[in-house]
């Protein structure tokens, strides 16, 4: 989504924004946050960037300088198109990889270098070549939520928007889905598959071995034993205790949550999909079950709307992005995101078949 606040560098302008859109106006470090944020619109001219923010990112930042906001896909779209001579990536690192992916002779900054992704973490290129060896012929679907190199051994990409369309756009009897097993079991549900995780059966003590054991190849799906720290932590229980509180909410969860808390809540989708839904229903109110900003930043433009909070499981990845570290690292250009190019060209194929399905 576009924001206009991001071309504006009057403090005072700023200030304004963000008492009008933040659900506590009289934090008292709004004129500090006011002034970086004006610093930051200021530089962004001067050096012809341009800033994508995810729709995670702490509320002060995500009002006032993301040129655009958006969901994983949404931003790896804008970023295939985007104009500016650099492109600074308030999000975390594999999403600024992917910019970087499609746009190779652009600056590509991260304004915080740990900003990771635990689901990224959960997984390596040479994890990635042994289930192609142990699988020869099965089609490797990749969660974007994962490191280039990882991208690079994968058939084809998707994000939390497109993943069972994905799944269901294959040829194929059996596919290969990595590396978020939540995901991959609310995908292989929504797509009528079943799913086998070779790690858990192999902890069980049946033989591994390079050759698939003849059950997997009967599974639809062979899935990853990789999760999301935040997403991973919301149980029924949390679903059960917030309607006896407050009977009409509507519960709104990340397909990273468990299957159990998928099926409990009243909507899943990915973070633009849960946005659409709060400001396309009238609800007495709203519980989502992903990153805590992302309630507060729906109220910035839809004030009327009531959003339960739920604050105690925080993404520390995204919690990396400041508006110091954005304004001090884009005044610096760093850190500059750096992929080998035969790595990129991997990758960039299994993104644009993503893209392609649209
Ligand atoms: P979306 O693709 O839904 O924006 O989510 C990205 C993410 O990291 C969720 O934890
Ligand atoms: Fe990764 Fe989870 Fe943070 Fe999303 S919320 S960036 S999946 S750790």
């Amino acid at each position: 989504m576009k924001n206009d606040a991001a071309t504006l560098t009057s403090p005072d302008a700023l200030y304004e924004v963000l008492q009008e859109r933040l659900d506590d106006p009289h934090e008292v470090d709004l004129r500090r946050k006011a002034n970086l944020a004006a610093e930051i619109n200021q530089l962004k001219k001067e050096r012809n960037a341009v800033i994508l923010g995810h729709n995670y990112m702490e509320p002060a930042l995500f009002q006032t300088i993301p040129d655009y906001t958006g969901s994983s896909l949404e931003l790896s779209r804008l970023a295939a198109e985007a104009e500016a001579d650099t492109i600074v990536f308030c999000g975390v690192r594999f999403m600024a990889e992917t910019a970087k992916i499609v746009n190779p002779n652009k600056t590509v900054l991260l304004p915080a270098e740990e900003a990771g992704c635990s689901l990224a973490e959960s997984i390596t290129a040479e994890d990635v070549r042994q289930l192609r060896k142990r699988y020869p012929g099965v089609p490797i679907v990749t969660y974007v939520n994962t490191y280039a190199d990882v991208k690079a051994e994968s058939d084809i990409c998707c994000t939390s928007s497109n993943a069972a369309a994905v799944v269901e756009s294959l040829d194929s009897d059996q596919v290969i889905f990595i590396p978020d097993e939540f995901l991959a079991q609310n995908v292989a549900q929504e797509t009528g598959k079943d799913i086998l995780f070779p790690q858990k059966r192999e902890r069980k003590g049946a033989t591994g071995g390079d050759g698939a054991p003849a059950e997997d190849l009967d599974a639809d799906m062979i899935g990853w034993e990789g999760r999301c720290v935040v997403h991973e932590m919301f149980q029924v229980d949390d679903i059960k205790q917030a309607r006896e509180e407050h009977p009409d909410t509507v519960v709104l969860a990340h397909p990273e949550c468990s299957p159990e808390v998928v099926e409990e809540a009243d909507h899943s989708g990915s973070t633009s999909s849960m946005i659409d839904y709060v400001e396309n229903t009238d609800a007495e109110s709203y519980l989502l079950l992903t990153e805590c900003s992302m309630g507060e930043n729906i109220m910035g433009s839809n004030p009327e709307k009531d959003m339960l909070k739920m604050c105690w499981q925080r993404c520390p990845h995204m919690n990396e992005i400041t508006l110091q570290d954005t304004r001090r690292n884009l005044a610096n250009n760093q850190y500059q995101i750096e992929i080998d190019e035969e790595v990129r060209q991997g990758a960039l194929e299994a993104v644009e078949r993503m893209l392609e399905i649209g």
